[in-house]
C-alpha cells in the first residue's frame, strides 16, 4: 500500500477525498492534517475528528497552521456552510487530534521514518506544505509525489484570477511550486467538468450510512449545484492517485504570482511555453466526465463494504 499524507481544509469536497483514501485498499493514510482553509482551524480539526469517527478510521490527526504565511485568513463557509460540513448531524466524535506535535512535525516523522516513498496531498491552503518544505528539505527525497487540488488554467473562484487553495496562500504556493518535488495538479477547471450530478448523488446513497451522509452533505454543498452539478474538486486528487487514466495530463511550468496586487496567487500554467521555464509539474488539464462518475461511485463504494 502506499503511504499518504493529507494536508485539508474539510469541507465537503475534502471529506469526499478522505473517505476515498481511507478506504482504498491501494493507500494507507499514515497522518491527516486538517489548517485554517474552508473555516478556521477549530472547524477544519473538528470536521476531521468529526468524519473519522463516522468512518470509524482513527488515523492520527494533526492540527496545522491557523492561517496563511502572510494573508490573514479568509475562509469559504459560503460554500460549505458555517461549520465548514453542514448538513449531517454528525455524532460526538470518539477521535481526537495530537497536539503534542506540530503537523509539520508529525509530516517528518512519517516521511523520514517511511519505508517506502510517501504520497503527499493537498487539497487545502498550501501553508503547512510549504513549511514542511521549508523545514525538512532532507525529508523531500523520501516523497513519491506532490499531488494537489489547486490553481486554476484560467481565471478563478477566489479572484479574478485566484483559485481558492492557491490564492489564499499565496507566497506558500511559490514555495511549494518551486521545491522541485514532482508534483501532479487537477486544477478549478478540471473539478468543473467532473460534476457530480443528482444521478450519482442517488447512487452514492445507496451507500448505507456513508452515502446518506454524503448525500445530505451534498444537499447543502454550494461547490456548483446540487440540480444541475456539484464541483467535488478535492476528489480529483485521488483519483489522480487511482485512477490517473481518466485525466489528460500535460507537464508544464506553473509559476506563481505574488507580487500582484489583484492577482496575487494566480497560478501561471504556462501550457505554451511563454515563460520559457523548465517544467515542474504536470497539469491534469481534462477528465473524462462520465469515467469519473463511475469512478467516484465505486470508490465510495468501498466505505460499505463488511
Ligand atoms: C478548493 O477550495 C475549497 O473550497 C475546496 O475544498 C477545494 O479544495 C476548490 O477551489
Ligand atoms: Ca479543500
Amino acid at each position: 500500500k502506499r503511504p499518504v499524507i493529507i494536508s485539508t481544509d474539510p469541507g465537503i469536497d475534502d471529506a469526499v477525498a478522505i473517505a476515498i483514501a481511507l478506504f482504498s485498499d491501494q493507500l494507507e493514510v499514515k497522518l491527516i492534517s486538517p489548517l485554517a482553509g474552508n473555516v478556521s482551524l477549530e472547524k477544519t480539526t473538528f470536521n476531521t475528528q468529526r468524519l473519522l469517527s463516522f468512518l470509524e478510521k482513527p488515523v492520527a490527526i494533526v492540527p496545522g497552521s491557523r492561517k496563511p504565511l502572510l494573508y490573514p485568513v479568509r475562509d469559504a463557509s459560503g460554500v460549505h456552510g458555517k461549520t465548514g460540513m453542514d448538513g449531517y448531524p454528525f455524532p460526538e466524535p470518539t477521535v481526537f487530534p495530537d497536539t503534542s506535535k506540530t503537523a509539520v512535525e508529525a509530516m517528518h516523522d512519517v516521511v523520514a521514518h517511511s519505508d517506502a516513498k510517501v504520497t503527499l496531498v493537498g487539497i487545502g491552503p498550501l501553508t503547512d506544505i510549504a513549511l514542511f518544505i521549508h523545514l525538512y528539505p532532507q525529508d523531500l527525497a523520501n516523497i513519491d509525489e506532490l499531488v494537489l487540488m489547486g490553481g486554476a488554467l484560467g481565471r478563478g473562484n477566489f479572484g479574478v484570477l485566484t483559485e481558492f487553495n492557491f490564492g489564499s496562500d499565496p507566497e506558500a504556493a511559490k514555495i511549494v511550486m518551486d521545491s522541485g518535488l514532482k508534483i501532479r495538479i487537477a486544477p478549478m477547471e478540471v473539478g468543473r467538468q467532473a460534476k457530480v450530478m443528482p444521478e450519482t448523488s442517488a447512487k452514492i446513497k445507496e451507500f448505507g450510512k456513508v452515502g446518506d451522509m454524503f448525500y445530505d452533505l451534498f444537499s447543502r454543498y454550494r461547490g456548483g449545484s446540487f440540480k444541475t452539478g456539484l464541483h467535488m474538486y478535492d476528489a480529483l486528487s485521488m483519483g489522480l492517485i487511482l485512477n490517473p487514466a481518466m485525466f489528460t495530463e500535460v507537464e508544464t511550468h506553473v509559476a506563481i504570482e505574488t507580487q500582484g496586487a489583484m492577482t496575487a496567487g494566480a497560478s501561471l500554467m504556462d501550457l505554451r511555453g511563454y515563460l520559457n521555464l523548465p517544467n515542474n509539474a504536470t497539469v491534469a488539464t481534462d477528465v473524462d466526465s462520465e469515467q469519473f462518475s463511475d469512478w467516484l461511485v465505486a470508490a465510495i463504494s468501498q466505505t460499505n463494504q463488511p
